[in-house]
């Protein structure tokens, strides 16, 4: 598994927050159990000047070095007795003032046998996923549950073959290119009616991709374009700031999904923004996947012959069909 920078930075800081949170607790307890246990402090106190003393011995190697520490460990060993029975004596549980860690493995530091423990690994995860949410719409989506059911199993004449058919060979391309990533994979365009699980799919890639530790960016058109016109026109200086970060994240990140282009209202400043989205791709081989409703008379006629052409030149065009699935739901 590799790792995108960004999150991991932030998996890492969750995890700071976390051992902060366990020390304050830790020296809440401490205060607590010596304002009740007057004595505790005071052999707290004794254990600690114990172990500078262990350390000193070692150090200093004196011929009854051996004999020092035995003896030492010998009232260690009876302070820890006493202290057990003071804690429980009081009403508080043996362990209540041993060191608080969440993760038992590598006590909080996220790190376990030389290798970033499960417990990072974990908030990670959820870091990624929380990303993805704006794609994932009821969080249900991967490839074992695309149902292909819904598509129609008769056969179609304008198709030459049934929908259900071509669908088994959309989802089979969709789960190559998320396996595949992000070696040889080719530029995708999900193309076709409303409803027939094209953005579904685009979610089921995105997981895939993004557990494998690459950066996924998901936009709809409309959102995406704005993004790149506030980060040229916006007059509040913080809101073209942040448009221009996510410019640069949809630009640079390892796999883009651009969903529902042609929904969104077309001027000269959108069609730009595409051609600028597709062509920086194209060069730097960042693959990107769209997904639209329009034929390629409606891309022609709305985008640049530039862009359509690279469009259809550049992408592998995966044909959606069946009936919408949305209304198939409600009624089942
Ligand atoms: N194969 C499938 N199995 C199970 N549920 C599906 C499948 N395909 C789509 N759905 C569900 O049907 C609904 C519509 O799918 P989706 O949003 O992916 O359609 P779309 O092709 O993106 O439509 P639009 O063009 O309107 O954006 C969603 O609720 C989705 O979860
Ligand atoms: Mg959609
Ligand atoms: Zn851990």
């Amino acid at each position: 598994m590799s790792y995108n920078g960004r999150l991991l930075a932030d998996a890492r800081a969750e995890l700071e927050r976390i051992r902060q949170e366990n020390e304050k607790e830790h020296s809440l307890r401490e205060q607590l159990a010596y304002s009740k246990v007057e004595q505790l402090g005071l052999l707290d106190a004794r254990l600690r000047s114990q172990m500078t003393e262990l350390v000193r011995v070692t150090v200093a190697r004196r011929p009854d070095m051996m004999q020092r520490i035995r003896e030492i460990e010998e009232e260690n060993l009876e302070l820890q007795a006493r202290r057990a029975e003071m804690l429980t004596e009081a009403g508080f549980p043996m362990d209540y003032l041993d060191d608080i860690y969440s993760c038992e493995k590598c006590h909080d530091s996220g790190v376990f046998e030389g290798k970033p423990c499960s417990c990072l690994q974990k908030i990670y995860n959820r870091l990624l996923t929380a990303e993805l949410s704006p794609i994932m719409l009821d969080g249900n989506e991967d490839f074992a549950n695309f149902d292909l059911s819904f598509y129609p199993a008769e056969y179609d004449f304008t198709l030459s073959a049934s929908p259900r058919d071509v669908m088994r060979l959309v989802l089979d391309r969709c789960r190559s290119f998320a396996e595949d990533f992000p070696k040889d994979v080719p530029n995708l365009l999900l193309r076709g009616g409303t409803g027939l699980g094209k953005t579904y799919l685009s979610a089921c890639i995105a997981k895939v991709v993004a557990e494998k530790g690459y950066s996924v960016c998901y936009d709809s058109a409309a959102f995406a374009f704005e993004a790149f016109e506030k980060q040229k026109f916006s007059r509040d200086p913080e809101e073209s700031e942040r448009s221009a970060a996510k410019v640069s994240r949809m630009l640079d990140c390892d796999l883009m999904i651009l969903d529902d282009l042609g929904t969104e209202m077309v001027t000269s400043l959108t069609v730009s923004a595409l051609y600028t989205l597709i062509n920086t791709r194209l060069i730097s081989r960042r693959p990107i996947i769209i997904s639209t409703n329009c034929s390629n008379e409606e891309l022609a006629k709305k985008y640049s012959p530039q862009i359509c052409s690279r469009i259809l030149g550049e992408f592998k065009i995966l044909p959606f069909c069946g009936s919408d699935i949305r209304l198939l739901k409600k009624s089942r």
